[in-house]
């Protein structure tokens, strides 16, 4: 089948790979010149497991392609991907600049029946705004053309992005005509052979599953952080009472860890956005916005203890940072909470030596000119003569370090530990000052 993805971020690339790795004929097109470039230069933009080889096998297959030419994309497939960031305006909600471009230069340029596939997060009500954008300038052109739009959002998560599109969970198709519900259904077949994992609803019913799903995720997590906060308050281990609980099947072990905070480039904006669709319709959704109020408590916890312990006199003071990308497994930054940590530390008179194994040049990106974030090589070079450790992101080449080893390095055995990678006793035991979450 032919498939144009506008779009060759996180969601649109690994969707272009995976669906150019079971025979179909993809072009994927991208705005920014640079990342195209690259890409047919074999290079991948972003970190994410597996990727870069699918995307040069398919390339070189003649089964991928890449463009920046809006007229060759739009000719192209009869599936036209939309896979473009909805990043929050300033109010919260989703902005929308973005998709409805992509449906504009669709209209401008298509000739023949084409089905436009949401698969960028969207507020409720979107597949209706792509759909009048597309009529709308049809209309201009003088012509009446044929076309669908299906709101087919994306749940794959970043670190594992190419098993969850090969292996999804479910996949979500929201259109009102059933013919294309079935064209969908033959484009996603080769990934519903095990067990039939389509959902096929109304339009409105995909659209909001997809928030339905992050905000519980996001509420998981919240949930689980007030009550960490909650077990220091109390002398309780947050650890202890997490086996509690997830032991019981109704609430299950994943999405409960206590910590210092979601990020990453979906749940905040989209718990946010859905927030706001709900303002709009004159709802108040106190859940979502307590959601978002714990959390953004929360990416300032580590910074708290931090401050409390050297008793608000952090000017001078060098912390070790282990940890950049909002979660192991991907070079993703984008609201990740070291990024509050250290910027109050630097603000508080600070500097941070951080090491990441993947983020390094997406903090080189953003940072390269603070000149108290110093970027180092290894895990190791970051503690050097450094006042504490702190990590923030549980990649697993930080759960069992040399510790022998770090207390050489760091100025006193001292770690602020946001993830609660280690066990407080047998830290204890090896002679560290070790402060956690929801520990003692
Ligand atoms: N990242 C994730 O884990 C994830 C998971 C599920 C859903 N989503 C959703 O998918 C969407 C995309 O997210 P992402 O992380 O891939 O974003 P991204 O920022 O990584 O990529 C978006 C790409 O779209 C390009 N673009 C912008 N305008 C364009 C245009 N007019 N034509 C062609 N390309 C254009 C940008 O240059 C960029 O390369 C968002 O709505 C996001 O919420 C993301």
């Amino acid at each position: 089948m032919k498939i144009t993805i506008f779009g060759s971020g996180y969601v649109g690339l690994v969707t272009g790979t995976c669906l150019a790795e079971v025979g179909n004929d993809v072009l994927c097109m991208d705005i920014d010149k640079d990342k195209i470039e690259q890409l047919k230069n074999g290079k991948i933009p972003i970190y994410e497991p597996g990727l870069e080889a699918m995307v040069k096998e398919n390339y070189k297959a003649g089964r991928l392609n890449f463009t920046t030419e809006v007229s060759a994309a739009v000719e192209h497939g009869l599936f036209q991907f939309i896979a473009v960031g909805t990043p929050p305006d300033e109010d919260g909600s989703a902005d929308l600049q973005y998709v409805l471009a992509v449906a504009n230069s669709i209209a401008e340029n298509m000739e023949n029946y084409k089905i436009v596939i949401d698969k960028s997060t969207v507020p409720v009500g979107t597949a209706d705004k792509v759909s009048d954008t597309i009529k709308n300038k049809l209309a201009v052109r003088g012509l009446d053309i044929e076309f669908d739009v299906v709101s087919n959002p994306e749940f794959l998560k970043e670190g594992a992005a190419i098993d969850d599109f090969m292996k999804p969970d479910r996949i979500v198709i929201g259109t009102d005509n059933p013919r294309t519900t079935e064209l969908l259904k033959a484009l996603y077949s080769p990934f519903n052979r095990n067990h039939d994992r389509i959902i096929a609803m109304d339009i409105r019913s995909a659209e909001l599953t997809k928030y339905a799903a992050n905000s519980m995720l996001a509420t998981k997590i919240s949930f689980m952080n007030e009550l960490a906060n909650l077990a220091e308050h109390l002398g309780a281990d947050i650890e202890q009472v997490r086996h509690g609980i997830g032991s019981d099947s109704r609430i299950g072990y994943s999405f409960i860890y206590p910590g210092c905070g979601y990020g990453g480039s979906c749940f905040p904006k989209d718990v946010k956005a859905l927030e706001r669709t709900a303002q709009e319709v004159g709802y108040s959704a106190g859940l979502l916005s307590a959601v978002e109020k714990v959390n953004n408590r929360q990416k300032e916890v580590l910074f708290n203890k931090i401050n409390k312990y050297f008793n608000t006199d952090l000017s001078g003071k060098v912390f070790a940072l282990w940890g950049l990308a909002f979660k192991p497994n991907t070079d993703d930054m984008r609201d990740a909470p070291s990024r509050v940590l250290f910027e109050a530390l630097i603000r508080a008179g600070a500097s941070v030596q951080a090491y990441d194994p993947e983020a390094m040049g997406e903090a080189k990106r953003l940072y390269g000119d603070e000149e108290n974030l110093i970027l180092c090589d290894s895990a190791d070079a970051a503690l050097e003569n450094a006042d504490a450790l702190c990590i923030v992101t549980e990649w697993k080449n930080f759960w069992s370090p040399d510790f022998d080893e770090m207390k050489s390095r760091l100025k006193q055995p001292l770690i602020f530990d946001g993830r609660n990678l280690y066990e407080p006793d047998a830290m204890r035991s090896l002679g560290y000052e070790y402060i956690s979450i929801g520990r003692h």
